[in-house]
């Protein structure tokens, strides 16, 4: 199964980049080939592309995300909600209105932050805003990776023990229900 990922962060040494480097070094055990889009040249958002012509950046991430069975959102958490920066991403990728790119496709989330939540609520915030694309959201598991800079060593890799396993036990609970379509009772 193809899963396309956006990290939610730009940040040299980011931990959401880092922990989406760990999920896309073990996909493959999970029958997971995980391959993240591009998102760093998204300019801001303005409808008034949709008259101009969308950016080559975005049409290549609507690209890859239309090729997936799923969607990957690695977010950090700001300010108890979503990142901007992803949510300009997301927005971008939901044009032009109707567009088949997120609509009806399977969604999944993780993410890392300094803080004790790891973005749980950054999470939720995802969850009730993507009711919009009438999409199922995976929750067999969560991955909500909380004090991250103990988490990962000073090269970005996921040194906790805890947190690996976790990391495995989603991709492997994800992988298990993308093969069912992305539904049924671990959806
Ligand atoms: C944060 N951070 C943060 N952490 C958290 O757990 N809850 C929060 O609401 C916020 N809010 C917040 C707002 C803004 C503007 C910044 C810059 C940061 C801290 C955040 O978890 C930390 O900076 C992470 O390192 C961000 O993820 P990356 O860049 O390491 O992937």
């Amino acid at each position: 199964m193809r899963v396309a990922a956006m990290c939610g962060s730009m940040r040299t040494g980011s931990f959401n980049q880092a922990l989406l480097r760990a999920a896309i070094e073990r996909a493959p055990v999970h029958g997971l080939e995980i391959v993240q889009a591009d998102i760093s040249a998204f300019p801001v958002f303005s409808q008034d592309f949709e008259k101009t012509g969308f950016p080559e950046p975005v049409l290549e991430a609507k690209a890859l995300i239309q090729s997936a069975d799923c969607l990957l959102l690695v977010t950090p958490e700001y300010n108890y909600g979503v990142p901007g920066v992803l949510k300009n991403a997301v927005d971008w990728v939901s044009r032009p209105f109707g567009d088949p790119t997120l609509r009806g496709r399977p969604m999944a989330l993780m993410g890392a932050s300094t803080g004790y939540m790891g973005t749980i609520r950054a999470q939720m915030a995802w969850r009730q805003l993507w009711h919009f694309f009438r999409t199922p959201v995976f929750s067999g598991a969560e991955l909500t990776v909380a004090f991250a800079a103990k988490a990962f060593d000073e090269s970005g890799v996921l040194t906790d023990e805890t947190y690996a396993g976790l990391l495995e036990a989603y991709l492997g609970a994800l992988g298990q229900w993308l093969a069912r379509g992305g539904h049924g009772p671990l959806g």
